[in-house]
């Protein structure tokens, strides 16, 4: 019987206090021990949303879903590897931590460092990183380094800084945070019940996908689910390293987030590339903003751009899904870390300057 339906049959509902966080929900398949003190906001357990407007566009009986793991809570799934990072960083006595970051690493650094009680330096490509993604930083009480270079030159940085200086690197090199992260593909197969057949999942650094792969393949050795999905990365056209097969140097995409030429996961990826049967393919710009679009008005899902690239790309490729295919696009990240496109990219009526009587309002409205 799971916690559930214990909970159920007692006539008490869940309350959110009976989910501890995904360090003690998944312990066993985490590198943790007794000894590791657990720096948690309760991140994970994320929804699983159906999306029946986006699989109608598909059509021939797909059914698909959407792991919004924007509500996590920095708003992004970054907190699943930083939960990891952070404790592990903790247990081994470090007083600091850095990254390089498009904007959500260094978010849930900042968050998870100071919940740790530890200092968080955090380098961000200066003038390119979506403004509530800085305001959180900032508030959580980073120490933020605007650099003026891309994320690719920015990690560069902190890689070397972490070898000179005693400060722990809590980027996705940090083996501890793809532990984390594997954790949303047990969600997923936890909610499902099986692995989906295809997984669409935005790509910069490629860690996520490497991560989600780890998860499903320690979830089938386990025998909790029988099969492994697809798995099909999508990367900005003007920041598609993967699919280009060599480094972009200018990375160039209206989704910040995964603005990145040189992606330090590469290998791992090319291997689930094979292993999956998947493939790594580009969307442009204005495909991410119809699916953005799409998510907010159709599915009522607010998510970043870079998130609505898994979307665009099953859009794009959905001749290619077989029929009655379960396939799951993660979103990434939460659509108020970057109010300015939202404001900038939608089709809705905005009138303003209104003068405050009923009628004009009325007649506004068309009535
Ligand atoms: N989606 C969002 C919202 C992201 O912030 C990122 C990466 C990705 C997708 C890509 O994930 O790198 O594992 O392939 N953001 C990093 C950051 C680079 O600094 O926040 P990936």
């Amino acid at each position: 019987m799971s916690l559930l339906q214990a909970l159920r049959r007692l006539g008490q509902g869940p309350t959110m206090q009976d989910w501890p966080g995904l360090i003690e929900a998944y312990r066993s398949w985490l590198p943790v021990s007794d000894a590791t003190p657990v720096i948690t906001l309760h991140e994970g357990a994320t929804p699983l949303i159906p999306a029946p407007v986006i699989a109608e566009r598909i059509g021939r009986g797909v059914k698909v879903y959407l792991k919004y793991d924007g509500l996590n809570p920095t708003g992004s799934f970054k907190d699943r590897g930083m939960t990891m990072a952070i404790s592990k960083a903790k247990e081994a006595g470090s007083e600091a931590v850095i990254c390089a970051s498009t904007g959500n690493t260094s978010a849930a650094a900042a968050a998870y460092a100071r919940r740790g009680g530890m200092r968080a330096f955090v380098l961000i490509p200066d003038g390119y990183v979506a403004q509530g993604k800085l305001a959180q930083a900032l508030l959580y009480g980073a120490e933020v380094l605007a650099v003026q270079g891309n994320f690719d030159r920015a990690l560069a940085i902190v890689r070397e800084v972490s070898e000179r200086h005693p400060v722990t690197l809590v980027n996705s090199l940090n083996p501890y945070r793809l532990q984390g992260q594997k954790t949303a593909a047990f969600e997923v197969v936890d909610a499902l019940g099986e692995a989906p057949d295809w997984l669409c999942i935005p790509v910069g650094n490629a860690g996520n996908i490497s991560a989600y792969w780890m998860g499903f393949n320690n979830y089938r050795a386990a025998g909790r689910c029988r099969r492994l999905p697809r798995m099909m990365g999508f990367q900005a056209a003007g920041s598609a390293p993967m699919v280009l097969g060599h480094v972009v140097e200018q990375p160039d995409t209206i989704a910040t987030a995964i603005r990145i030429g040189n992606p330090v996961n590469r290998d791992k990826a090319l291997v689930v590339e094979a292993e999956s049967n998947g493939a790594f393919m580009a969307v442009t710009d204005a495909e991410i903003i119809e699916a953005y679009k799409l998510l907010g008005s159709g599915e009522g899902v607010f998510c970043e751009p870079a998130s609505a690239a898994s979307v665009a790309g099953l859009l794009k490729r959905r001749e290619e899904v077989p029929a009655g295919a379960t396939v799951v696009c993660v979103l990434t990240g939460n659509g108020l870390k970057d109010p300015t496109t939202a404001i900038e990219h939608n089709d809705s009526k905005f009138h303003t300057g209104l003068p405050p009587d009923t009628d004009v309002v009325a007649q506004v409205m068309g009535f």
